[in-house]
């Protein structure tokens, strides 16, 4: 494994590198070499300094960087932040960071990804740019035409016919085309009316009220209609125009790791095709009533949008196990999650939104019902083939963003990421340059805030 100092150090170190830079507004170069940050507390007195840094001469160890400033945690102490060079010898960097865990008052330190992926290969690859999705978005663990012997479907030609065309569509797509538009039969438009009709009359008792604000704007904008499915390229353009979300065409289920990818970027993997017409209420697996009946709406909305991408930027780089954490706490919140509005239950999984019968036995006293707790709904098992018996209940979509973002800061992932919205690329932070930039970044949004509060109280 790479030296990293318990999980919680790790993390703590790119926050202390934060904070750091913020507290101290001191101007890091930018293009330092990505090598061993080192930050420790040392007791102030006369050469303290001189001969801890003869240590890295010693080691022949050369730094790239050094700041020092008074501790804001430790009176009568001062605060160290070294950059090793990235050349420098791991074992003898090792050692110093052994010393300094005997002879300093603190110890933090960051190793940067690139190090890590260089050395162990122990951080799962992820996508860094948008672009990057088209090399897994076919990776799906069923494809098209191939239908279970119990599917609706099975032995109808002309519906596997169908789905393999469907399945060509995300097969060929590559991003920033246009999603090819669909002639639905009518069959299918069929099976579409029934469950609509079932839904539309459910929707403002049961589902939560910023679904209910969105949907007619999907009816005004993007063709939801009774008589009509709705293309998936016309939804995408206004989930944009709402909260930056798009749509992208898949062929069948995704891994969860390559899923939650998708969702980092703003990206989310939707169904064309539609359950086989015999069984309008009944489907075995999403399908494009699900996606743009219990999905597309809510990804309209800011806080939920928010909510969806912080899932996927905790999964990006994690741990099999953690992925399944997270796999789990999209299953209990983008599908089946349940919130509290004026004191009443109300529905926002995208489960219980597309099925009429879940969405009322949801409602009912019969499941069981918890708060939303991350770290109790990471690990509760769940059916996929029936109702489910638990469901866990939010206070919005903001408190349960909040208490996600505070538990996924416990992941052990040596280092932090963000999603330049500019560039549509991650950014990984594990350097002081990138990590200046976001202080950047922040200092600006604080200037237009002052300034912005200024002026409304002025007003
Ligand atoms: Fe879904």
């Amino acid at each position: 494994m790479p030296p990293v100092y318990g999980s919680a150090a790790s993390l703590r170190s790119d926050q202390d590198l934060l904070r750091f830079a913020m507290d101290s507004y001191i101007a890091v170069p930018e293009n330092t070499a990505s090598g061993t940050n080192i930050i420790f507390t040392l007791k102030e007195k006369a050469g303290a300094l001189a001969s801890t840094l003869k240590l890295f001469e010693e080691k022949k160890i050369n730094l790239t960087h050094i700041e020092s400033r008074p501790s804001k945690t430790h009176p009568g102490c001062y605060e160290i932040l070294v950059e090793c060079a990235k050349d420098s010898d791991q074992a003898s960097v090792e050692q110093i960071i052994g010393l300094f865990k005997k002879k300093a008052e603190s110890l933090m330190v960051h190793q940067p990804i690139s190090n890590i992926v260089q050395t162990e290969n122990s951080v799962p690859w992820f996508p860094k740019k948008i672009s990057d999705i088209d090399q897994f978005a076919n990776r799906v663990l069923s494809y098209g035409a191939e239908l279970e012997a119990d599917h609706p479907g099975f032995t109808d030609e002309v519906y596997r016919a169908r789905r393999k065309e469907f399945a060509d569509i995300a097969a060929n797509y590559k991003h920033g085309e246009k999603i090819p538009r669909v002639d639905y039969t009518e069959n299918e438009i069929g099976a579409w009316r029934t469950i609509y009709e079932e839904l539309v009359n459910l929707y403002p008792k049961h589902a939560c009220a910023e679904f209910n604000y969105i949907f007619p704007l999907l009816q005004q904008n993007c063709g939801y209609g009774p008589d009509n499915i709705p293309q998936l390229q016309d939804v995408s353009d206004f989930l944009k125009d709402c909260t930056g979300f798009i749509l992208r065409p898949v062929a069948g289920l995704l891994s969860s790791r390559d899923f939650l990818a998708g969702l980092a970027f703003r990206v989310f993997h939707s169904t064309q095709y539609i359950r086989h017409h015999s069984t309008p209420k009944y489907t075995p697996e999403p399908d494009v009533c699900h996606e743009l009946l219990g999905h597309a709406p809510l990804f309209a909305d800011a806080d939920f949008a928010q909510f969806s991408q912080e899932i996927g930027l905790a999964s990006l780089g994690a741990s099999d196990e953690m992925v399944e954490k997270l796999a789990t706490l999209y299953w209990f919140t983008v599908e089946f999650g349940v919130c509290l509005q004026d004191g009443q239950r109300k529905a926002y999984g995208a489960g219980l939104l597309s099925s009429f019968g879940e969405l009322q036995y949801s409602m009912s006293e019969e499941p069981e019902v918890s708060p939303f707790d991350p770290s109790v709904t990471a690990v509760t098992k769940y059916p996929i083939t029936k109702y489910q018996p638990r469901y866990f209940l939010a206070q919005s979509f903001a408190d349960a963003k909040n208490k996600l973002t505070a538990w996924a800061a416990t992941i052990i992932r040596p280092f932090q990421v963000r999603y330049n919205a500019y560039t549509q690329r991650i950014e990984v932070l594990d350097k002081v340059s990138s990590v200046n930039r976001l202080v950047r970044d922040i200092k600006s949004d604080i200037t237009t805030l002052e300034d912005a509060l200024s002026k409304i109280r002025a007003m």
